[in-house]
């Protein structure tokens, strides 16, 4: 939530900060705003909504020229989505501005202290008694960095704040406490932002900010320290995508782009997992394999399709490994006081890596003793550096706020881990991991196959468009697959969606059903556990003979549910674990489809952000 950039180097710190504002908006977009000091003063502008708003602004009224500044894009916490609350906040002497992501919990005191001593503060925001604080610590430390540590040191919650002050142009000043925050090295200019997607057009080498650092940009390099003053270690690394993977590359929106990228993100979380010993690798397991023999329980932690993905997990871990997995939300987890030991093993899923509520609750693993292992998109975040292993999904950039191939990447790494446990419990062979692995690799030709056929679809959703509410049902693995096709739904096309477990429409929602509702069903293959599909097919029925208009997802050649499909997409035939890998694949193209038919836009639906990096 927020996106932050800070700029010092050779080039109009405007122009390079708006473009970096540009690939941070999907973290929010209420408002947006940029400061630079220059002739010995801070220029600053900012404006609600989104940053063509802001860019407009700067078009009639550019900035003044400097080559140092900094930018922030809004997800609103405290105070509406106004020009007052937008970011940056001024002191009231117009010296300093500070852009802030997070929640600082102890505001209101401080802000009654402020006030107390004579400040005049102009917004409803946390962020700006930081901007004074800063100004008054400033007048006895000198120095942006130093008044920076001791600001922070008085700052409960969440935040990553960066600063600049009229008086050191040639500075930056960045800090962070359980919010994202990344440095980018480049050729005589350095960079700070809360996601790499920022600066990747400028350079790929990044360097990991710690827990509680404070880092000062000059042209020439960064300085580091703790938030007490003491020099603190950290992590360069190279980021492995490039700029190109962060746009549009001619697709109207970045979902459709990443709809479309998921056979390549797929064979990517693949690439390399056998070692030349014909055993599977994760990137980095820091848990000993007796510790994972130990283990008794496997609990899966994650928010939204996230969650999905670690409710299809369950189904593979226990069928794989036969350790009992308990799925749960990780905003509930840490509050019911979880049964976690030593022999607990936690996994945490986040495509970005900074989600709130999943950090919170690994975080409450490891106090509790348990080992966490961490699947995850983003290199350098927050939740694998505190995980004791992680195994990262390259899926590459995900920037629509809705997720797509982060959730299929998730779901291929979830197999992943259940076969990686499998194989150091000895719960499975060499070759019956290898040939999991093996139909894993044939998925992405799969998923293209399905994104080939999808134009019936595509037109369906443009016939549906003016409908109130749409059900999605499914049973064992499909159970999953139509809640995230639900959760699609409603957060591109904001409709009415539910997704229900198919056993479960008798028991209440089936009074739902009435003439003419749409109602999207996920069929189990037929073969293999062949029950599941008898029973789906007889839920069909019955919702049919309610007067639902279905929509049935089945694999090729069943020919069983033909006559009960009012619309029929084909996916192919995969065993019945693997099948939300091609299942989700319709529902996410529907959904897209059925939002822009709405007049919705889908990469940045209304009051959501990519995200979550408060609770
Ligand atoms: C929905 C969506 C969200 C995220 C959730 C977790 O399309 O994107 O539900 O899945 O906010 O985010 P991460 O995976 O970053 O922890």
């Amino acid at each position: 939530m927020c996106g932050i950039v800070g700029y010092v180097g050779g080039q109009s710190a405007q122009d390079v900060v708006v473009a970096g504002l540009r690939r941070l908006e999907y973290r929010g977009y209420d408002s947006a705003g940029v400061a630079v000091p220059a002739d010995g003063g801070l220029a600053s502008a900012k404006k609600a909504g989104k940053l063509v708003n802001l860019e407009k602004e700067l078009k009639d009224r550019p900035l003044p020229a400097g080559n140092t500044g900094l930018g922030h894009t809004r997800w609103a916490t405290h105070g509406g989505p106004t020009d007052a609350n937008a970011h940056p906040h001024l002191d009231n002497a117009g010296r300093v501005a500070v852009v802030h992501n997070g929640i600082i919990e102890n505001f209101a005191v401080l802000r009654e202290e402020l006030t107390g001593r004579g400040h005049h503060l102009a917004s409803e925001t946390d962020t700006e008694v930081v901007a004074h604080l800063l100004a008054e610590a400033y007048s006895s430390a000198g120095e942006l960095a130093e008044a920076m540590r001791q600001v922070c040191r008085r700052l409960e919650g969440a935040f990553t704040l960066v600063a600049v002050h009229a008086d050191e142009p040639g500075t930056v000043v960045g800090a962070r406490r359980n919010s994202p925050l990344v440095v980018g090295v480049g050729d005589g200019e350095m960079f700070l932002a809360s996601d790499v997607a920022a600066f990747i057009a400028h350079t790929r080498s990044a360097i990991e900010l710690g827990q509680d650092q404070v880092v000062e940009l000059r042209r020439d390099g960064a300085t580091v320290t703790g938030f007490d003053g003491h020099p603190a270690g950290t992590r360069a690394y190279h980021v492995d995508w490039d700029a190109s993977a962060a746009e549009k590359g001619g697709y109207a929106s970045f979902m459709l782009k990443e709809i479309a990228d998921q056979p390549k993100a797929v064979a990517d979380t693949l690439l390399g997992r056998i070692g030349a010993s014909g055993a599977l690798r994760l990137d980095e397991v820091r848990i000993p394999p007796h510790e994972l023999r130990d283990v008794d329980k496997v609990v899966v932690v994650a928010c939204g399709t996230a969650f999905h993905a670690g409710m299809i997990a369950k189904y593979a871990i226990e069928h794989i490994t036969r350790l009992p997995c308990e799925t749960e939300l990780a905003s509930e987890f840490r509050y019911r006081d979880p049964i976690l030991d030593g022999r607990t093993l936690v996994v945490a899923i986040s495509q970005s890596g900074e989600t709130m509520d999943t950090l919170m609750a690994l975080r409450h693993a490891r106090e509790q003793g348990a080992r966490v292992l961490a699947i995850c998109n983003t290199n350098g975040s927050t939740i694998p550096r505190e995980s004791d292993a992680v195994l990262y999904t390259h899926a590459g950039p995900e920037v629509a706020v809705a997720s797509t191939k982060a959730f299929l990447t998730q779901l291929v790494a979830c197999y992943l881990v259940a076969l990686y446990l499998g194989q150091v419990r000895g719960t499975k062979w060499g070759d019956e991991i290898r040939t999991v692995v093996h139909q894993l690799s044939d998925i992405p030709r799969q998923v293209e196959a399905v994104l080939g056929t999808m134009e019936p679809v595509r037109e369906l959703a443009r016939t549906l468009a003016d409908r109130d509410t749409v059900l999605f049902v499914g049973r064992h693995v499909g159970y999953p697959v139509a809640l995230e096709g639900a959760l699609k739904l409603k957060e591109l096309a904001y409709m009415h969606a539910e997704g229900f477990a198919a056993g479960e429409l008798k028991h209440g929602p089936i009074a739902l059903v009435d003439e003419g509702l749409p109602v999207v069903v996920i069929v189990p293959s037929p073969r293999g556990r062949s029950v599941l599909h008898d029973k789906i097919v007889s839920n069909i029925q019955e919702i049919r003979a309610r007067g639902a208009r279905t929509v049935v997802i089945a694999e090729e050649g069943d020919e069983a549910v033909v006559p009960y499909a009012d619309h029929l997409v084909r996916i192919p035939a995969v065993p019945t674990l693997l099948q939300p890998l091609v299942a989700t694949v319709p529902l996410q193209v529907f959904a897209c489809e059925l939002a822009t038919a709405r007049g919705n836009e889908v990469d940045q639906p209304r009051n959501l952000a990519k995200s979550v990096t408060v609770e």
